[in-house]
C-alpha cells in the first residue's frame, strides 16, 4: 500500500533513496574522490577517457579564430573537459565550469592556477538544477559524467535549454549501455569488481566507487536519454556511442 505522506525517492546507484538526501550522499562521494579523482579516471578507463573526453571536444569544434565562444562545462570538477576546449579554441574562446562540489572545483582552481588558465576559465560551485546564470548566454554546454549524477536529470536539461544562446549547442558525455550482451556482461564483471577494488587501493574506501559503477548501470540507454533531452526542448537530438557503448555523446541544438 502506498503511504499517505510517502517522501519522493530517488536512486542512489542501486538503493533508492529519500529524494532530499541524494544530492548530498552524491556530494560526499566527490568530496572523498576529489584528491585522486584524475588518477583513479586513469586507472579505471585505462586512459580511454582521455580519447572519448577528445571526442567530444571534436564535436563542440571551438573556433579557432577571433570569434568569441564561450562554454558553460557543468559537473566540470577538475577542469578535464574545460582545458581541452580551452586548448582546441582560438584566443576568444572561453569557459565557465559549475560543480556542486567545492572539493573538486577546489581541485580544478589548483591545476587552473599551476597551469596559468585563470584568465579564460572561471569555476564555479553551482548545482545543475538551477544555474547562476542568465537565459541565452552561453554558446556551448558540455557536460561529462556529470548529468547522470543529479537527481533530477529533467530539470538540470531544461536549465541547459535555458542558459543557451538560439543557435547554441549541448554535448554530454556519459557512460551508457552496449547492445552486445556478452560485451556487456564482461564489462559489467570488470566494472563491478575491478573498479571498486583499485577504488579501495588507491583511495582506501571502496564505496564511493560501488556507487560510481551501479549509476552507471541506472542512467537511461541512449535512445531514451535521447527522448529526454528533446523533451527539454532541443533540436536535432543525435547521439554516438563510443567503445561499443561502454559511453555515448548525446548532442542536441537549441534553434
Ligand atoms: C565523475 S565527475 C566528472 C568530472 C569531469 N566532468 C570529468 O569528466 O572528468 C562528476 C562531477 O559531477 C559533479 N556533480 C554531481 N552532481 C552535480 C550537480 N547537481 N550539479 C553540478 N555538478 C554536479 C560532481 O561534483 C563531480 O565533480
Amino acid at each position: 500500500m502506498t503511504q499517505k505522506n510517502a517522501q519522493p525517492e530517488a536512486a542512489f546507484g542501486f538503493k533508492q533513496v529519500p529524494e532530499a538526501d541524494k544530492q548530498g550522499m552524491v556530494n560526499d562521494v566527490f568530496s572523498k574522490a576529489a584528491a585522486r579523482y584524475d588518477q583513479m579516471n586513469d586507472l579505471m578507463s585505462s586512459g580511454l577517457h582521455r580519447l572519448w573526453k577528445d571526442d567530444m571536444i571534436t564535436m563542440l569544434n571551438p573556433p579557432k579564430g577571433e570569434r568569441a565562444f564561450h562554454v558553460l562545462d557543468v559537473a566540470g570538477g577538475t577542469g578535464d573537459i574545460a582545458f581541452r576546449i580551452l586548448d582546441a579554441g582560438g584566443p576568444n574562446t572561453r569557459v565557465t565550469i559549475a560543480d556542486i562540489s567545492p572539493e573538486m572545483v577546489s581541485e580544478g582552481q589548483k591545476r587552473a592556477e599551476k597551469e596559468g588558465r585563470l584568465g579564460r576559465c572561471g569555476l564555479t560551485v553551482g548545482n545543475a538544477e538551477k544555474l547562476a546564470f542568465p537565459d541565452s548566454h552561453f554558446d556551448a554546454y558540455t557536460i561529462a559524467f556529470g548529468i547522470r549524477n543529479v537527481t533530477h536529470i529533467d530539470r538540470a536539461l531544461t536549465e541547459a535549454y535555458r542558459v543557451l544562446k538560439p543557435g547554441g549547442r549541448f554535448l554530454c558525455l556519459e557512460f551508457s549501455h552496449m547492445p552486445v550482451e556478452l560485451a556487456q556482461k564482461i564489462y559489467d564483471a570488470y566494472s563491478f569488481t575491478v573498479i571498486p577494488a583499485v577504488g579501495k587501493v588507491v583511495t582506501g574506501d571502496g564505496q564511493p566507487y560501488r556507487y560510481l559503477v551501479e549509476s552507471i548501470r541506472m542512467f537511461p540507454k541512449q535512445d531514451d536519454f535521447a527522448a529526454m533531452i528533446s523533451a527539454a526542448g532541443f533540436s536535432r537530438v543525435t547521439y554516438r556511442s563510443l567503445s561499443g557503448g561502454i559511453v555515448a555523446i548525446h548532442s542536441g541544438w537549441k534553434i
